[in-house]
């Protein structure tokens, strides 16, 4: 069996070596983290929590950097506190980070023409296959770079848990979570007074509540953070796929949640094959072809205990096609009285390129297609269980629209990207905001 569809690694044998040397270094996690996250998880399916899933398209091996590590989990915290504030309820946070190293391609490979010839290299799959630049020394898939993406998702999983140890995420330190950067961002007067009102709020709510001295206080106060990557690159994933002591069954102890692609998950297909046999809760992304009889094939495939907690489908169906495509799958679902979490990925169906070539989102077709998912999802009966965006703590001008009215013209000005359009800072809080203003109701 092909391990991995779409690129191969031409040496063998310095495959099999790096292979045998990820094998033998110690789990990035812990099968106690990833139960736990399953826990809570199962809670979210049941309507009891909600899941927040961001960060980069591609992470890049350069930005494990203290800057980058703390910028996405700043955003990441407040987006989870307003929701909080909107939900009522418990969020659970989860980064796309310490290994979303690995990227699906449409194609292949990639032609480009260079002095007047055409020179055709493999497409980039990301900084745990391939370089960027378009050499043929950078395009080959080098096995090595497994071992590069495993050292800089450990350093980035210390980090981050340094940081939370340390307080970074405790509430009793505002100066890391307060919402004041609002006052010099360029917003209408409504929407500036709307954000200050929903931060007055949500500062009041979390004073009140520790004055409460409440148990729950401390699942709000000392906040933890799971990591979730594509499992695209099954080479890497399935080195660091081990028993564990006292347990059953395997656990891909790379990362939290692991989830397959749009591209990725035939049911006859190798990533489907490693998945299936693994412990932790998975995610697989579910896009607007996606057949609803196959899709509950895969349903069985993957969890076919019906495990509460363990699958999530993490739909994306774009503004446009969201509400032809996704009622009929979310009741095919139900009516077979299968449980999974429904999480809405609103970027990846919502693509678009500008007069000027660049590749975009716009910030009104995300909200236009999270919106709507949640309106399917309250009107067949269960909530939307959580959302899945590609977004960045820094102020990158990627995506259009947004409170300050990114436009079209403006995007070369911060675009730094190797991969898809992120929401920047404002965008991403902004559209926490508005998601809790949908879903506290
Ligand atoms: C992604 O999450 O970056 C991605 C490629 O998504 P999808 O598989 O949904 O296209
Ligand atoms: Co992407």
């Amino acid at each position: 069996m092909e391990p991995c569809h779409q690129f191969a690694y031409p040496d063998e044998a310095a495959l099999g070596e790096a292979v045998g040397r990820l094998r033998a270094l110690p789990p990035l996690v812990t099968s106690w983290e990833i139960e736990a996250l399953k826990a809570q998880l199962a809670q979210a399916q049941a309507g009891k929590r909600f899941v927040l899933q961001g960060g980069d398209c591609a992470e890049s091996l350069d930005a494990c950097t203290p800057d980058e590590v703390t910028s996405r989990l700043k955003i990441l915290l407040q987006m989870s506190l307003v929701l909080v504030q909107g939900t009522k309820k418990p969020v659970v946070r989860m980064g796309r980070f310490a290994g979303q190293y690995a990227k699906p391609r449409s194609s292949p490979s990639e032609t480009r023409e260079i002095d007047g010839n055409e020179v055709t290299l493999p497409s980039y799959f990301g900084d745990i296959v391939n370089g960027a630049p378009f050499t043929e020394a950078d395009r080959t898939p080098d096995p090595e770079r497994m071992l590069r993406g495993y050292h800089h998702a450990a350093m980035t999983l210390n980090f981050v848990r340094s940081l939370c140890e340390a307080g970074f995420a405790d509430l009793h330190h505002p100066e890391y979570w307060d919402l004041r950067f609002l006052s010099n961002a360029g917003l209408s007067p409504e929407k500036r007074a709307r954000f200050e009102s929903a931060s007055r709020e949500l500062a009041s709510a979390l004073r009140f509540m520790e004055a409460l001295g409440e148990k729950s206080v401390d699942d709000l106060s000392r906040v933890r953070f799971f990591t979730g990557h594509e499992g695209l690159n099954l080479y890497y994933e399935s080195a660091q796929t081990r028993k564990v002591p006292r347990r059953q069954d395997f656990y891909n102890l790379t990362t939290h949640m692991p989830w397959i692609g749009e591209r990725t998950r035939a049911l006859d297909g190798a990533h489907v094959e490693y998945f299936r046999g693994i412990a932790n809760p998975i995610g697989v992304k579910v896009g607007p072809d996606a057949d609803p009889v196959e899709l509950l094939d895969l349903i069985d495939v993957l969890n076919p205990d019906g495990e509460p907690g363990k699958l999530a489908l993490i739909t994306r169906m774009g503004a446009d096609r969201v509400e032809e495509v996704l009622p009929r799958l979310v009741r095919v679902v139900s009516s077979a009285h299968k449980r999974v979490l429904w999480v809405c990925d609103p970027m990846h169906a919502n693509a678009m390129t500008t007069p000027q070539g660049v590749k975009t989102r716009s910030f009104d077709d995300i909200l236009k297609e999270l919106e709507a998912t949640c309106d399917i999802h309250a009107s067949e009966g269960h909530p939307l269980g959580g959302v899945h965006f590609e977004l960045t703590g820094h102020d990158v001008t990627e995506c259009v629209g947004g409170a300050a009215g990114l436009r079209a013209e403006d995007l070369h000005q911060n675009y730094t990207s190797s991969c898809d359009p992120r929401l920047n800072y404002e965008q991403s809080l902004e559209m926490a905001f508005l998601l809790a203003r949908k879903l506290g109701g």
